[in-house]
């Protein structure tokens, strides 16, 4: 055999294996719902500010007696938005501890059975056994694990189901539709983990879910003059979920993800990163509808900006004015540059936020601003005496 019949066998070979190895193929983010005081209300904080539109519906009108949930969407991303009617339902112990937040990272799986197998063979803890849902569309599979804190994977297998999001939902007509923003996917969603479990969520999602180690920063890395902390980031086979985990790192006075452990009571997810092709566009959308961002980098983060895409050889597409007048920054590595900005917490308690980000080649996360953006949450943290 000649040396390219050769190197045919071994890619072959190596792609059996990778296959063999991704023993949770994961088709991507299916959806990310949130236990709120009130769902009808945030709903209309999503339309409003960041552009969501009207999906599903499910609640008293359609039989649902205990909790009422709205789906929003905006293109790929679907998020839905749960509150309990009654004080018997469990979902009031989630809210009572945690206040508004994240409790389910819905994942699309072709299927849902052999998913929860996998994972809890493993030793995954379950949230839900295998259980189909029917209606006159066909039938949806989920099966639920749980992460950190109270946090819960489900699977969501969906390809007997042709209905508008899931069985019980009906469709969410409204009269109320502002423009979208410009969101397109959810490009990753961070968790935050307590003292010393940073390596212990990263070897769950390891020998549990399959996932790779695709990039590590430490607290040399990450600091500022107060405080630091740890990071690393979980890459499923495909690359298409990413979830880094951060834990707190010693400083000199209290980090925000230390912060954020206080009032969120527990582990739990810090920021959903959502990914736009026009983020300077987006930004400006989301500024007038009222989204809060953090302070912008002060003048001397926008003169670096220049040698910094220069060291790697990158061109700035985008005009720099426009950039810091919305308070953007910028990062870059080998293959391209992102573009980022972070809101302020989008609940009262200083937990749960998001990251707006356009990638241009880049597939990191920014680390070159996170001192930038430390500074800047610190600042916050010492007008709420949290520092
Ligand atoms: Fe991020």
């Amino acid at each position: 055999m000649g040396r390219l019949g050769w190197a045919l066998v071994m890619y072959t070979l190596e792609k059996i294996f990778e296959g063999a190895q991704d023993f949770l193929p994961l088709l991507g983010t299916d959806y990310v719902e949130f236990y709120v005081g009130n769902a009808k209300q945030a709903a209309h904080f999503y339309k409003t500010a960041f552009g969501f539109q009207s999906h599903a519906y499910r609640g008293l009108e359609t039989g649902s007696k205990d909790s009422v949930s709205y789906v929003l969407t905006q293109d790929k991303i679907k998020l839905m938005l749960t509150t309990p009617l009654t004080s018997k339902s469990p979902i009031n112990n989630y809210i009572v501890k945690h206040g508004d937040g994240v409790k389910i990272i819905a994942l699309w799986v072709e299927d849902a059975r052999q998913a929860y197998k996998e994972t809890t063979s493993r030793g995954a803890k379950s949230y839900m056994e295998p259980t189909v849902e029917k209606d006159e569309h066909g039938e949806v599979v989920r099966a639920g694990i749980y992460t950190y804190g109270e946090t819960v994977h489900l699977f969501v297998e969906r390809k007997n189901y042709n209905g508008a999001f899931l069985p019980g939902f009906k469709k969410w007509e409204s009269d109320y539709n502002p423009p979208i923003a410009g969101l397109k996917y959810i490009d990753h969603m961070v968790g935050n983990v307590g003292w010393n479990q940073m390596d212990v969520w990263v070897k769950w999602y390891e020998d549990v879910m399959g996932f790779e180690n695709f990039l590590s920063f430490d607290d040399k890395q990450i600091h500022t003059e107060y405080s630091a902390l740890m990071s690393k980031v979980m890459s499923n086979g495909n690359g298409r979920i990413k979830f880094p985990i951060n834990e707190p790192a010693e400083g000199k006075k209290r980090s925000q993800i230390e912060e954020y452990l206080d009032f969120n009571e527990g582990a739990g997810v810090q920021h959903i990163a959502v990914a736009t092709d026009d983020i300077v566009a987006t930004v400006t959308q989301l500024r007038l509808n009222g989204v809060e961002f953090l302070s912008t980098p002060p003048e001397e983060y926008y003169k670096a900006v220049p040698d910094r895409l220069e060291a790697f050889s990158h061109e700035l597409r985008e005009d720099i004015e426009s950039l810091k007048a919305l308070g953007i920054m910028i990062d870059a590595d080998e293959e391209g540059y992102l573009l980022q900005i972070f809101t302020k917490p989008v609940e009262d308690r200083p937990t749960l936020f998001f990251e707006i980000i356009q990638r241009m080649g880049a597939k990191g996360f920014g680390a070159g601003n996170f001192k930038a953006l430390f500074e800047s949450i610190e600042r916050e943290q010492a007008k709420r005496g949290t520092l």
